[in-house]
């Protein structure tokens, strides 16, 4: 086991990736706080990893910094302590891209770029003290699809929004920069950025077609499953990652292969 006694706050645990990187860090050994927003989904995804090992579900909304500290006090009070934050929550399954206003614009942020650093800066101070910890943004390559969705001319439609791909470009930014400020106290920063990923989410949001084009433009022409992102998590969060910060690994069947 590679993660044996370590503490991991997991956002957006209650389905899709983040309750696959919850049954993973259970199965290394690691303590495991379910961080969620819907209720009944973090019920049921607890309830679905109980018997693997330690895990809390603390109904938590990351764009909320009151309910972010709330949620890593009580990591602090079960546990002791916090070293791995797994930023994975964000606005996709509910995501409207129909909607391509400003105030939408604001509103992908706040969850998917303000909550991932609103959940860094309530750990990053227990992670300071212990001198140690590892913090993992969930990116997407859809940061690296520029032109994707754009008609071949005509009447111009108007300027979109780019809300959820704009908010994942950002992700991989604030990465860097967290990764450059919280280095001298022994902590880590990384990204995951997924490929096109089958969870109900992607069944929901991302039209039939589209999928399997996107598929056909990987290198490995087979669907990406959820637990595919495992492995890179718990790299990243492991003593093997000591020296690795300020990455993005791309898990997309070698799609955007970005240099
Ligand atoms: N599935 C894919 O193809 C894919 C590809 C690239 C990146 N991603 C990213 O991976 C992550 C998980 O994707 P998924 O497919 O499991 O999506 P999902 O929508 O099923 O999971 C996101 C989870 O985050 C929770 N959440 C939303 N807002 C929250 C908030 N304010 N506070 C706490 N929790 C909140 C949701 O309730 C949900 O359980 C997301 O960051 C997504 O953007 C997914």
């Amino acid at each position: 086991m590679r993660l044996e006694d370590k503490v991991a706050i997991i956002t957006g645990a209650g389905q899709g990736i983040g309750l696959a990187y919850t049954e993973r860090f259970l199965d290394e050994g690691a303590k495991v706080v379910m961080a969620e927003l819907h209720g009944e989904r973090g019920e049921i995804g607890h309830n679905s990893v109980r018997d693997r090992g330690d895990a809390m579900f603390v109904q938590t909304d990351i764009a909320d910094p009151d309910s972010a500290q709330a949620c890593v006090d009580a990591a602090m009070d079960r546990f002791g302590r916090v070293d791995v934050l797994l930023n994975n929550a964000a606005i996709y399954m509910d995501l409207d891209i129909t909607n391509q206003s400003l105030d939408y614009l604001k509103t992908v942020f706040e969850v998917n770029v303000y909550g991932q650093w609103i959940m860094a800066s309530a750990v990053a101070p227990h992670m300071a003290n212990q001198n140690s910890g590892r913090i993992i943004n969930q990116a997407s390559i859809a940061a690296y699809l520029y032109n994707s969705m754009m008609p071949a001319g005509g009447d111009f439609p108007g300027l979109s929004n780019n809300a959820y791909q704009l908010s994942k470009w950002s992700v991989i930014g604030m990465t860097k920069y967290l990764a450059g400020q919280l280095g001298s106290w022994g902590i880590t920063v990384n990204a995951i950025a997924p490929g096109l990923t089958f969870t109900e989410a992607t069944k929901t949001v991302v039209p039939a077609e589209a999928q399997g084009l996107i598929m056909m433009m990987q290198s490995i022409k087979q669907e990406i499953q959820p637990e595919d992102m495992c492995g890179a998590a718990v790299f990243f969060a492991s003593e093997d990652a000591a020296m690795v910060s300020g990455q993005v690994l791309c898990i997309d069947g070698g799609m955007t292969m970005p240099a």
